[in-house]
């Protein structure tokens, strides 16, 4: 890949943490030509782009540059966005060093920030040149972070099939076999990258990696408005969008019961309860109503008829949404 000048926007926790594994990048670039972010939501806000561009600028970058993005989801969502629209758009790689960058965020290229309170409201469908993931980046990510990505690899099985299913449900999610980690690694990018490829724009069957996002995107921007910093990860939201969705599939689509309670008790295992109540319904319906599916002001969820089989993208009344908001507090939230 022929290229002037590689600028690196790397996680400062990722930089301090993996000094030598990053040494042979260190080696081949200028100090200056690296720019430390501080991982997490809050780095996806507008206000965070403009030093980037400008460190970008003053530091020469041109059309033919690259900007190797190196962290999480939140810095390859961020460095896309940012990458995209530089001079026109540059040029990105990213080198994914978290469980929801490897299986999810750093390939597909959706990129964007969040804006008004609202998640990747602001955003471009930018192309990563190459994506990189070492699962060995994984020994050091702390447990949450782990089951916020668990929570896609869970997702994928769901619209894979059985075998992988069988296998999510049952692996021990805080082993450091990076032997089955690579294969599980491997299998979702390969499956997210089948989806991508027949298309790319998100415009018909890439909706289905959605399963689970409508209400876990509400519950994700309540958690945020509530708790700021102290905010349930996303993957932990996509799981309270996973169970109350697939109660939805439950009601109208025949997916199995034991499906959805299998999900229920593993995710008991695993991830603490979120707390919200009725009262909060409006603003979690509100947040529906913004998500990218939506048709003619109605939301829409992705059901599931069984494990690996997808239905038709289909559109919900309010109530419903209160129903399946209902069924996860009853079964976790309180
Ligand atoms: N673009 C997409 O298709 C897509 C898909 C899924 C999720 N996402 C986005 O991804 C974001 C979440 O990504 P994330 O879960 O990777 O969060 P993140 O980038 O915030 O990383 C989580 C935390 O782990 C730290 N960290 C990163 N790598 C580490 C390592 N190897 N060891 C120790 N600590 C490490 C970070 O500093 C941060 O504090 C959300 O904003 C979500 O919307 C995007």
């Amino acid at each position: 890949m022929a290229y002037d000048r590689l600028f690196v926007l790397c996680d400062a926790v990722v930089a301090e943490q993996h000094a030598e594994r990053l040494a042979p990048i260190c080696a081949i670039t200028a100090p200056e030509d690296w720019h430390m972010v501080s991982g997490g939501e809050d780095l996806k806000l507008w206000q965070n782009c403009p030093p980037v561009w400008q460190w970008l600028s003053e530091r020469g970058a041109s059309r033919h540059s690259i900007l190797l993005c190196i962290g999480g989801g939140t810095v390859t969502d961020f460095g896309g966005f940012v990458a995209s629209v530089y001079k026109r758009g540059i040029r990105t790689i990213n080198l994914s060093t978290t469980l929801m960058g490897m299986v999810d965020a750093s390939v597909g290229g959706k990129t964007g920030i969040d804006f008004s309170g609202i998640k990747n409201e602001i955003g471009s469908f930018h192309q990563p040149k190459a994506v990189f993931c070492d699962c060995a980046f994984l020994t050091t990510l702390p447990d949450r972070e782990r089951l916020s990505g668990y929570a896609e690899v869970m997702k994928h099985a769901l619209l894979i099939g059985q075998e992988a299913w069988q296998e999510a449900v049952s692996f021990d999610l805080f082993s450091d076999d990076l032997v089955v980690w690579e294969s599980i690694v491997a299998r979702n990018v390969a499956f997210k990258e089948s989806i991508v490829v027949q298309d790319p724009l998100e415009s018909g069957l890439r909706r289905i990696l959605n399963l689970g996002h409508t209400i876990g995107h509400a519950v994700e921007s309540l958690s945020l408005r509530l708790l700021q910093e102290n905010a349930i990860s996303h993957g932990h939201a996509v799981m309270i969008g996973l169970i109350s969705e697939l109660y939805h599939s439950v009601l109208t689509h025949g997916l199995p019961r034991d499906i959805l309670f299998t999900l229920v008790s593993w995710s008991k295992e695993y991830y603490p309860p979120f707390f919200f109540t009725c009262k909060q319904y409006p603003e979690l319906t509100a947040y529906c109503h913004k998500d990218k599916k939506n048709k003619k002001g109605k939301i829409v969820l992705i059901p599931l008829r069984g494990v690996g089989q997808v239905g038709e993208p289909t559109e919900i009344s309010e109530e419903i949404v209160h129903e399946c908001l209902d069924f996860y507090r009853e079964m976790l939230g309180g």
